[in-house]
Formats: structure tokens, C-alpha cells, sequence
């Protein structure tokens, strides 16, 4: 037994956590066409909710259905399904824990767009080795505010429909990091230029979650501590946007790191920090030192002993991620001091790049690696959602042949309805 990690946390808004664990935010992927939660999901998160996390957090679901961040995305923009979404959250909840909705707008970072357009703070395209060149869509002001109102809207739909709490996605270079970062967002009006302006976006979204779901509901914030990425979204920037949210009525910071431009947010930062578990530690420790909210690490936390030092020096969750996916009562049995070790799957990967593509360039046999790591884990959260058990021993290279045509075969349903907005 782990008394250290089986406390409960009293978040501001006056909820409790019931231990010091969370299912970090896992993108799923399992949406039907319309973008409806289904009974795929209600069966992995009855799963999850069963595997003793105080708080699961879903995978980004979206505020509106033109802009994916992948085919499978739940979206909440009058789309109907809420029956579904009610669902989802009574099954997430169903062992009594927290399950928080993440809210998202994927802006450049999107897969999938259904007006031919991604829109971005600047048009800027995005430099990730192997992905198809393509100039953003400059978002107009009344777009900008257009997407405020809609996380609110999400918010307090996932509050009627039972969800305990929503977590703001400005992190890993989606929309709300993306208008962070001084290299995404080279705006000269009042969302761009000095840091409180490219901050504006995140912290109006703020505000307007909380206005939507009232001052008892849990609202919480994942965001980086540095797109570790030259002329990106810095740490010292991070420590000041900390110190703004702090006046906002927060519950939970999850820190995190990366966007698929930069080091991947499933990458150590650098090796050092391989010493204290934890990719992003030691910049959380500083994020600490100005934080007035509840802090959350998630990023390589794989030891009780890591992470009972975490709670120890003054984190207050620990978010775990790929773990979950193949072993989704792992929270139970370090609870319950059965195991000291989360087990790291992706030590068995990546796939070797020119298994499938012979000409990439080095960079691009590197992005096509990390892509791979990931396909390796939605193939697993698939097989769960489907009713059938994880499958460790899965091949990387049998992975990305599912995902391969399991997203090929989403993309001509999405493709078939005959208005993108069915
Ligand atoms: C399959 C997969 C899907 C993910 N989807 C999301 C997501 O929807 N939202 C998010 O904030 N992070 C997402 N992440 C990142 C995780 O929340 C987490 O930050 C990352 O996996 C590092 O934690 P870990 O080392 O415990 O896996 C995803 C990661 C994986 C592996």
C-alpha cells in the first residue's frame, strides 16, 4: 500500500481526488463519422474507470467538427449523440472516480479539415519532416472569439452530461500553444506580439470555461513547459503564464513539454533528467515555485519510488499515459503496493522506418519512428474498445499496417458523408 499516493487531493473549486493518480489524456480515436461517442468508447472507459486512478482525463475532444486532430475525434458542436456523451461519462465514473473531458481545437496540428483550411494565429506552415507542406489560414478576431465561446460551450455540455470536470488542451502545439509560441503566433493585434497578448487566447478560454461550468466544477489546464524548440515557447514564458493563471480560478496545471515540431512531448528532454524520473521535472520544480494551482507531471513516470518523490517535492498528481493503455489496472496495483514499476512498452520500440520507407531521409525515418510509437499504442486502446484485450507482443510493424487502414477506412466515411457537417 502507497499511503503517499493513495491520498486524496482537495482541489480549489472544492472536489476531491480520491488518490494521486491520473490516466493522463489519450487520444482514441474511436468516434463513429458524426464524431458521436459510441459504445467503443464507454467499454475502454468502464475499463480505465474500473483500473483505480482517482482521475481519468479523455482524449481531446473537439469544439468544432471542420477541424479534427484525427478522424476518430469526438466532437461537441451540435452534432447530436449527447446520449452517447452521457454514456461515456457514466461509464468513465462508473467506480466512482473523477473523468475529466479534455477540450481541444487542433488549429495547424489538425489531420483532418473539412473546409480545405487549417486555421492557426499565423500562417506559418508546420515543419514536421514527411508531413504534406500547407500554409494555415490566418484566424480572423471574431474566429478567435468564435473558438472561446466554443470551449465554453463543450465545457458545460460535459457538465450536463455527467462529466466531473473539463482540462483546457493548450499544450504540444494545438491551437492554444500554438498562439503561446512566438515562432506559431507572429500576430501584431492584441493576441500576438508580447507574451500577455499571445497569452490572451488561453487565458479568455479560461474565463470562459469557468463562466460555462460555474465555480464548483473542476477546470484544469495542460500546458507546456517549453516547446523546446529555438525562438518557441520558452520556459521563463511558461513561469510567467503560470503566474496569470494563478489569478484565474484553476484546479489542476498538468505540465508537459514538446509539439510534434520540437523534441515529441513522448521524449525525454535531455538524458539528464533521466536521474530524477520524469521528463519534465525539473522544469515543474520551477513551475512550482510560482504555481499557486495544484500541479500534475506526466511524461516517463514509471517507478512508485519516482513517483512518490514527485509527491514528496511538492507535485500533487501523476499523470501516466502509454502505461494505461496496455495495462489499465496498473493505478490499482501500485496502490495497492503490488507493483513498484509501470511498465515501459515503448522501450521495445520504434519501428525501423525503413521497414516502410526505404527512401525516407534521416529526418524523416525520425518523425516517421515517433509516429510509429504512438500508432503501437492507439492499435492497443482499439483492441480494448473493441472488447478484445491489449496484445503487448504486437509487432510495431503489424501496428502500423492496422492503423494504417483503420484510419484510411475513417477518412472515407468522414469522406462520404454528403455535407462535412452531417
Ligand atoms: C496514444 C497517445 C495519445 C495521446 N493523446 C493525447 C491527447 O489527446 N491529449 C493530450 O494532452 N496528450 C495526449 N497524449 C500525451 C499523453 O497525455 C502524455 O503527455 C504522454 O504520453 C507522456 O506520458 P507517458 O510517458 O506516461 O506516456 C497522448 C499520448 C499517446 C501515447
Amino acid at each position: 500500500m502507497s499511503d503517499l499516493l493513495s491520498q486524496p487531493l482537495k482541489l480549489p473549486c472544492g472536489a476531491t481526488l480520491s488518490n494521486r493518480l491520473a490516466k493522463a489524456p489519450l487520444t482514441e480515436g474511436l468516434a463513429d463519422e458524426h464524431n458521436r461517442a459510441n459504445e467503443k468508447l464507454v467499454r475502454l472507459y468502464r475499463r480505465w474507470s474500473e483500473g483505480g486512478a482517482g482521475l481519468l482525463v479523455s482524449g481531446n475532444v473537439q469544439v468544432d467538427r471542420r477541424y479534427l486532430e484525427r478522424p476518430g475525434n469526438v466532437a461537441i458542436d451540435n452534432n447530436g449523440g449527447l446520449e452517447w456523451i452521457k454514456a461515456y461519462a457514466k461509464a468513465g465514473t462508473s467506480a466512482g472516480n473523477h473523468f475529466w473531458m479534455q477540450i481541444n481545437h487542433p488549429g495547424r496540428q489538425g489531420a483532418v479539415t473539412r473546409d480545405g483550411t487549417f486555421p492557426a494565429p499565423s500562417a506559418i506552415s508546420l515543419k514536421v519532416p514527411g508531413r504534406p507542406p500547407f500554409v494555415p489560414r490566418v484566424m480572423p478576431e471574431t474566429e478567435i472569439l468564435d473558438v472561446i465561446r466554443r470551449f465554453g460551450f463543450v465545457a458545460a455540455t460535459a457538465r450536463e452530461c455527467g462529466f466531473t470536470g473539463v482540462q483546457i488542451h493548450s499544450a504540444h502545439g494545438y491551437l492554444l500553444s500554438s498562439f503561446l509560441s512566438g515562432l506559431s503566433n507572429t500576430r501584431t493585434d492584441a493576441w500576438g506580439g508580447r507574451l500577455a497578448n499571445r497569452a490572451r487566447a488561453l487565458l479568455e478560454t479560461v474565463r470562459a470555461v469557468r463562466e460555462a461550468v460555474g465555480p464548483d466544477f473542476p477546470v484544469g489546464v495542460k500546458l507546456n513547459s517549453s516547446d523546446f524548440q529555438k525562438g518557441g515557447f520558452t520556459n521563463e514564458e511558461c513561469l510567467d503564464v503560470v503566474r496569470w493563471l494563478g489569478e484565474e480560478r484553476i484546479d489542476l496545471l498538468e505540465i508537459t513539454g514538446g509539439t510534434y515540431e520540437g523534441v515529441p512531448w513522448l521524449e525525454d528532454v535531455k538524458p539528464s533528467t533521466r536521474r530524477r524520473e520524469g521528463y519534465f521535472i525539473d522544469y515543474a520544480r520551477q513551475i512550482q515555485s510560482v504555481a499557486t494551482t495544484p500541479l500534475m507531471i506526466t511524461g516517463g513516470m514509471r517507478t512508485r519510488a519516482g513517483m512518490e518523490d514527485a509527491l514528496r517535492g511538492g507535485m500533487d498528481m501523476i499523470g501516466l499515459g502509454r502505461p494505461m493503455c496496455v495495462d489499465t489496472d496498473i493505478c490499482k496495483r501500485l496502490l495497492a503496493g503490488e507493483t513498484e514499476v509501470a511498465a515501459s512498452y515503448e522501450s521495445g520500440l520504434p519501428l525501423d522506418a525503413k521497414q516502410i520507407a526505404v527512401d525516407a531521409t534521416e529526418a524523416e525515418a525520425k518523425a516517421l519512428e515517433v509516429w510509429s510509437q504512438l500508432v503501437w499504442f492507439f492499435v492497443q486502446l482499439w483492441r480494448i474498445g473493441e472488447g478484445q484485450e491489449p496484445k503487448p507482443e504486437l509487432s510495431a510493424l503489424e501496428a502500423y499496417r492496422i492503423y494504417c487502414e483503420t484510419e484510411q477506412r475513417q477518412t472515407e466515411k468522414l469522406a462520404a458523408l454528403e455535407s462535412p457537417l452531417d
